[in-house]
């Protein structure tokens, strides 16, 4: 069976010579087709590395990584923003969200890029937005929005157009732990629902209970895993 996502023996290097420090140090990690997965370690063990090298927007030093079984790594620079349109949806920390466009501009947009036209876009943006309960937020601008709020239009951001792998960095950080579960719960719904595959990066305890299956990274290494 075609994996979604397969990282075989990733190492990571920022810097070089005496600056060099191995980051990733020979990292496997896989994700099955559906599969909603929490990548979770402490501070500075290679969460956001990985993550990144699983989104295209990395390359690794060295190792393979494959998407829906298709290579991935060692693509010139210019191809990945094709790859991520492709293959990815992202999910930050911090919303990311356009502060000049309303909610549904903002997913209309992505939907652009994935080639709708403008009037379908923002059908299904406005019927995206009703899914993650801000039907009548529609117009809003992120700052107009609580930030369960804008969480939640960032998930229907990341999902708009059905890339078929999800990556959420920290998703919950800046919410408390009411929010935090309501968007989590809706991410994992989602994604069940539509058959997307998701890793989640998270220190948030509050809401394992939510994943297929935890795994743990420490110190640019995998150390552990648990359903
Ligand atoms: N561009 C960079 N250049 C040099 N070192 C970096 C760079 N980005 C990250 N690092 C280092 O790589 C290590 C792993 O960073 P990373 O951001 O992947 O950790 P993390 O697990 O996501 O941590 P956190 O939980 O704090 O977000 C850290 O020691 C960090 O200082
Ligand atoms: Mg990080």
């Amino acid at each position: 069976m075609t994996l979604a996502i397969e990282a075989r023996d990733v190492v990571k290097t920022y810097g070089v010579g005496d600056a060099a420090t191995q980051v990733l140090r020979g990292v496997d990690f896989r994700v099955k087709k559906g599969e909603f997965v929490f990548l979770a370690g402490p501070s500075g063990s290679g969460k956001t590395t990985l993550l990144s090298i699983l989104g295209c927007v990395l390359t690794p030093t060295s190792g393979d990584v494959s998407l829906l079984g298709t290579r991935v790594s060692g693509r010139k620079e210019s191809e990945l923003p094709g790859l991520r349109v492709a293959y990815l949806g992202f999910i930050f920390q911090g919303h990311n969200l356009i502060a000049s466009l309303t909610a549904a501009q903002n997913i209309a947009l992505q939907l652009e890029l994935r080639g709708h036209s403008p009037r379908e876009a923002m059908k299904e943006a406005e019927s995206l937005l009703d899914r993650v309960g801000l039907g009548d937020r529609t117009h809003h601008k992120p700052g107009e929005l609580s930030g369960g709020q804008r969480q939640r239009v960032s998930v229907a951001r990341a999902l708009a157009g059905g890339p078929p792998i999800i990556l959420a960095d920290e998703p919950t950080a800046s919410l408390d732990a009411q929010a935090g579960l309501l968007v989590t719960e809706m991410l994992r719904e989602m994604a069940k629902e539509r058959g997307h595959s998701v890793v989640v990066v998270t220190h948030d305890n509050r809401i394992y209970h939510l994943a297929d299956r935890v795994v743990q990274i420490e110190d640019g290494t995998i150390t552990g895993e648990s359903s």
